[in-house]
Order: C-alpha cells, then structure tokens, then sequence
C-alpha cells in the first residue's frame, strides 16, 4: 500500500453540493454559498465523489475516466485550491477501518504532510488533549487550525504509546497489525497537527522561544475565548433561550439580617470632588491600613459610588433584564456580586456580609467563621503581609448570568468584568482618601464554602482590599 492510498479525502460535515440547472454549488452553514463554474466532467465526478470520500489515486482515477489524463494537471490545481479553503478532511484508513480524520477549523489552516524520519524519537506535545465531544474522542490543541477526530481504539493506543518518547520503527513493531505506512501516515497527520514533536539528539523539543513561557491552560483559554483557529459559536448566541430562564439581574435577598447603608449626595459630589485629574494621577496600590478603621458609612459611600444599581432594563420582547451601574459590564450582565469579609470596620461587627446593589443595603451571612480566616490569611500573605486587611471584598460571578448570553468568551467577559471593577474601586477609594489594593488570586473552593454557594454556579474570581489609610 502507498501512503496516499492510506489517505481518503472528503469534505467536511458541514459542506454538501447542490446543482441547479446543470450548475454545481458547494454549501456550508459556516460560509457563503460557492458556485463551481467551469467545472470539466471529470472535476464534477471528483466533487460527487468528495462527498462521500475517496483516496486521491481514486480521485485520479475518475478524472481520467472522464477528461482523459490531460484533466489531471487542473484536477491537481483544484484539489489543491479546495484543501486551501479548509473544505477537505483527510482520514487515515487502514484496511478499510477509519482510524483518525483531520478536520480543518479555521481559515489559517494549512495541509502540510511531512513524513516522519525512522530515527528519531517523537513525543506528543504538551499542549495536546483529548476529549469526548459528541461520543468520540477529539483530540485538540491550541497550536493546532484542525481538529483530530479519534475513530479507532488503535489510534487512542498510538497517541498513548507517544506520551513518552517513541521512534517511528518502535511504534510499527509494537502495532504490528497495522501496516508501517498506516502508522507513518497518523503520524504525518499529528505533524500537521502541531501535536507532535520531533525530538533532537539530547531528547529534547526544539524550544519555540514564544512557546517556553505558557502554560497549557492559559493557552488553550486565550486560543478558545478568541476568534481565529477554533470553529465554535462565538458571541451573544443565548443557546439556551426557551430551555433555561435566564437569571435575574439582581441577586434575590441570602439573609434577613439587612443593613441600610449610608447615601452619598452625588450631585453634591459631582460640584465638590477632587478633581479626575488628581484621582488618576494620586491613584496607587495602598497595602497597610490606618489604626482608625474605616468607618460603615465610608463603605456605604465607596459601594454607592462604585457599584450601586442605577436601573434595570427589560422589555417584554427582549426578557434577558439587563441593568445599568456605575461600572460598565460586557453586554449589561453584571454578573460581579460583591461580598464584605469585615475583619474591622467601625459600626459594622466582623463576619460575612453580601452587597444588595438594587437596595444599598448589606445582608448578613455569617459571623466570623474559620473559612472567613483564611480568606483573611490569604489575602495578607498575598500582599506579602505587608498589612492586616481591614476588609476583603470577593467579587464572586453568578457564571450562568453570562454563560446564557455569550458563547465562547463567557468566562473571559467575566474577567474583563472584573478588571473594570477594580479599576472603578481604586478610583473611588483614591477620591475618598482609603486605602485600596486588588488581588491578582483567590481560593474559589474557600469562598464557595464561606458563603455556602455552589461552585459551578457562583464563586469568587477577584479579590480588592479596602481599609483607611495608614498616612492620614
Ligand atoms: C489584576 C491585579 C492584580 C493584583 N494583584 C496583587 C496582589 O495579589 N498583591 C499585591 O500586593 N498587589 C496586587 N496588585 C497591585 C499591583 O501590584 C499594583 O497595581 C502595581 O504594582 C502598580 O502599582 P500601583 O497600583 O501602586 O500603581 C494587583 C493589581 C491588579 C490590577
């Protein structure tokens, strides 16, 4: 068998071919409609044939059957323009058993077979996964414009042999019943991939200077929560609109231990503040707290001016309600709850507390409890224990209010969410003369257990502490 006989092509899931008095049209549901004009006999056989799957010598075959064998040259040009606009998967077959199909993603992506040298080792790379999508294994990457549908255990048990470092003639005397040009052929196509490495001499990768420095997840995050080489909804879909209700905008009431807080007049403010100018260019990082604490109504005055609810927004045929603060929120969801752990503060007891933004009131959760401590403790040591916290606000994110509404960059909305927060809380506390720090991280399992939320539902992804300043 050759190689490309180990190789059928096809096209992708999503494309069929239609004709329409005698003219033939691909369609997709992720691009326009493309009309295939002067298309020879022999190429519209090919295009038939595609949609089923054929090796490429088959191909051939069909072209010569219906031009003759000066059709191939403009088939080969052909061919090659369809794999360049990501239409064509290429599958690896062996004995009539499909074991892996390379799928394209994105508009970036280019088919390159390089085959595999005998003698050097190969390992899969760190940023591969495999997942079960839709009932079979995929396996992914971020480096990756394609995507590799996993049909057959033996190319589960190939992938699993390549977590370690293996030499192409190793992986054929191991995998005896499949020919060594079925083998080359998957590993060709994980090259292609960019799942495999080949390693030099010293058994190493090639290191790719930009490569060294990430982490697998928070590739694979940006690559996911960014348009470009993945294929899946992106934006404001609401896939769940007539299944799940969206949440309410705001948060119903966690206790009955409800404490008005104090109003500032912000038209007065709006007259007498120090000025813009003086707030960003004063604006810094104050880790160490005052020996006053700071007061309950200096935390009323911050959380009004920060993030009280100004208005809710609804309609009748728009039932996603959405609202209006003083910080802006990605599409109006204001997901961010805001929740006090008071270790002091005058006229307010310590414990855990939960900001009503529609009311300006704090709901009581709990007195001081172990968890509290932690978080306390936590928070010290991430500002290097310059300072007690006198008060540790978790901004927590009800996930679903956001997961509703956006696909594909839910999460990432969330953070940027958070960042906007942040900056709207330096700023007040900077006009108010308090002293603010953000935090870059948090335990999200402590504070579900603090509050007694549900993890997948509402926790914690930022962290801000607040108190008096040290040098007033
Ligand atoms: C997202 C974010 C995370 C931060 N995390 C921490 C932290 O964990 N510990 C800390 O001491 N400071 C933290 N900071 C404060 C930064 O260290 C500070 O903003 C930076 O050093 C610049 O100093 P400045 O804020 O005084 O201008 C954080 C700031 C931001 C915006």
């Amino acid at each position: 068998m050759t190689k490309t006989q180990s190789l059928v092509l096809s096209f992708k899931d999503d494309i069929s071919l239609t004709e329409q008095e005698g003219q033939l049209f691909l369609q997709s549901s992720s691009r326009p409609t493309m009309p295939l004009e002067n298309t020879s006999k022999g190429l519209q056989a090919v295009l038939r044939q595609l949609s089923s799957g054929a090796t490429e010598e088959q191909l051939m075959e069909l072209v010569v059957q219906h031009d003759e064998e000066i059709g191939l040259p403009r088939f080969f040009y052909f061919l090659q323009k369809l794999i360049q606009a990501g239409l064509i998967c290429h599958t690896v077959v062996w004995n009539q058993v499909r074991l892996a199909t390379i799928v394209p993603v994105s508009r970036q992506y280019q088919f390159r077979l390089n085959e595999p040298v005998a003698d050097q080792p190969y390992l899969l790379s760190r940023f591969a996964y495999l997942h079960q999508q839709q009932k079979q294994w995929v396996l992914e990457s971020p480096l990756a414009h394609s995507k590799m549908l996993i049909h057959d255990w033996r190319a589960t048990a190939l992938l699993h042999v390549l977590a370690k470092p293996t030499r192409l003639e190793e992986l054929c005397r191991e995998f005896q019943e499949l020919s060594p040009t079925t083998v080359s052929m998957f590993l060709s196509l994980l090259l292609c991939q960019n799942a495999l490495n080949q390693l030099n001499e010293n058994g190493k990768t090639e290191a790719v200077p930009s490569l060294v420095q990430w982490e697998f997840h928070d590739l694979l995050f940006h690559a996911k929560s960014r348009e470009g080489r993945q294929a899946n909804l992106y934006g404001a879909y609401h896939r769940f609109e007539g299944q799940i209700e969206p949440l309410p905008v705001v948060k119903p009431p966690m206790s009955d231990t409800i404490i008005s807080l104090y109003k500032p007049d912000i038209e007065a403010l709006k007259q007498n503040d120090v000025s813009f100018t003086r707030v960003i260019e004063q604006r810094c990082s104050l880790r160490e707290h005052g020996e006053q604490p700071i007061t309950v109504e200096q935390l009323g005055e911050f959380l009004y001016r920060t993030a009280r609810l100004r208005k809710i927004m609804g309609t009748k045929q728009r039932p996603y309600e959405r609202s209006n603060r003083p910080y802006p929120s990605g599409g109006a969801c204001y997901e961010l709850e805001l929740y006090l752990v008071v270790n002091v503060c005058e006229g307010l007891s310590s414990g855990l507390y939960h900001y009503s933004p529609t009311e300006h009131t704090v709901e009581k959760l709990t007195d001081r409890t172990r968890e509290l401590e932690k978080l306390l403790e936590y928070a010290y040591s991430a500002i290097a224990k310059q300072g007690k916290p006198q008060i540790l606000i978790v901004l927590a994110a009800r996930f679903q209010r956001v997961t509703w509404r956006y696909n594909g960059m839910a999460y990432a909305a969330i953070l940027k969410n958070v960042g906007v927060l942040y900056q709207s809380m330096y700023l007040v506390a900077t006009a108010m003369g308090l002293a603010p720090c953000a935090l870059g991280g948090g335990d999200s399992d402590l504070f579900a257990a603090a509050a007694g939320t549900d993890y997948y539902a509402e926790t914690s992804v930022g962290e801000f502490i607040l108190g008096s300043r040290a040098d007033l």
